[in-house]
């Protein structure tokens, strides 16, 4: 299978899939508000900077969907601050590289706590779900399932997770206005994205900074996972995806400082 790191693939790319967006919808509402941020819900994913996830993070809710392996190595505080120590805690721009390169190892060198791919274990409200006939119609086996949620006014610290050599990161809008708009920098042009919520799933390509910025009235509402390896990226065929996609126009722009402004507003106005 070709394997290829970020800069090999395009920065968003719609699968060629479409699911019931009704279904997900009226699943989704069955889950109530149940919603946790995400040191909350990942208490055994913790970080080497708890403070810098949550300051990513803490407008971002979710439900968990999969969890930690209970076969797998019991996660500890002290494995934490170990993984801290090696990354190089204190300093936020090196224990950043330091984890982006151990993700890039495929995990094999991390803590089995801190492996993504262990977060593979189905939750009982998650069982026999149609969120999970739409993970399973995904040739890779999926980690990190859950449903994701940004209030209106909201936004995430614009921010790196992996490269898609660790993880193919994917979404499922299932609620979205047309002002929640999904940001990325890549070779320094910030591109746009609207994700429409119409049944269709994504890939993002997390290895490039990214943000979501919800300038709508309501909730975004997203199925989020990710898939252990690269099998559903082959129908992306190969190519120079610097400057291109599937998603119709690319949108180059200049205005997350703008629709951040007015979501910081939003944000002290609630
Ligand atoms: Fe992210």
């Amino acid at each position: 299978m070709l394997i290829r790191k970020k800069y090999q693939l395009p920065t968003m790319w719609k699968f060629n899939k479409k699911f019931d967006i009704k279904k997900l919808q009226e699943e989704a509402l069955k889950l109530g508000n149940s919603y946790g941020n995400v040191m909350e819900t990942n208490k055994a994913l913790c970080s080497n900077n708890h403070e810098l996830v949550m300051s990513v993070y803490k407008h971002f809710k979710q439900i968990n969907l999969t969890e930690f392996d209970p076969s797998a190595e019991s996660p500890t505080v002290e494995s934490c601050e170990a993984l801290g120590k090696t990354a190089g805690t204190g300093d936020e721009s090196i224990s950043k590289i330091a984890k982006y390169k151990l993700k890039s190892r495929r995990g094999e060198s991390l803590d089995p706590a801190l492996n993504e791919h262990n977060y593979n274990t189905p939750t009982e409200q998650y069982k026999g779900t149609y969120f999970e006939e739409v993970v399973n119609s995904f040739n890779a086996d999926a980690i990190r399932v859950r449903l994701v949620r940004l209030d209106p006014g909201k936004t995430l610290t614009p921010h790196i997770d992996y490269d898609p050599t660790y993880a193919v990161r994917v979404i499922v809008p299932i609620f979205a206005e047309k002002e929640a708009t999904n940001y990325f920098w890549r070779k320094s042009k910030e591109e746009a994205y609207h994700l429409e919520a119409d049944g269709s799933a994504y890939f993002l390509n997390i290895g490039f900074t990214h943000t979501v910025v919800n300038s709508g009235n309501t909730p975004r509402v997203s199925l989020m996972f990710s898939l252990k390896d690269q099998s559903d990226l082959q129908e992306i065929p190969e190519g120079n995806w610097n400057e291109t996609n599937n998603m119709g126009d690319l949108r180059i722009t200049n205005d997350y400082k703008e629709h951040k402004a007015e979501a910081d507003a939003q944000q002290l106005a609630v």
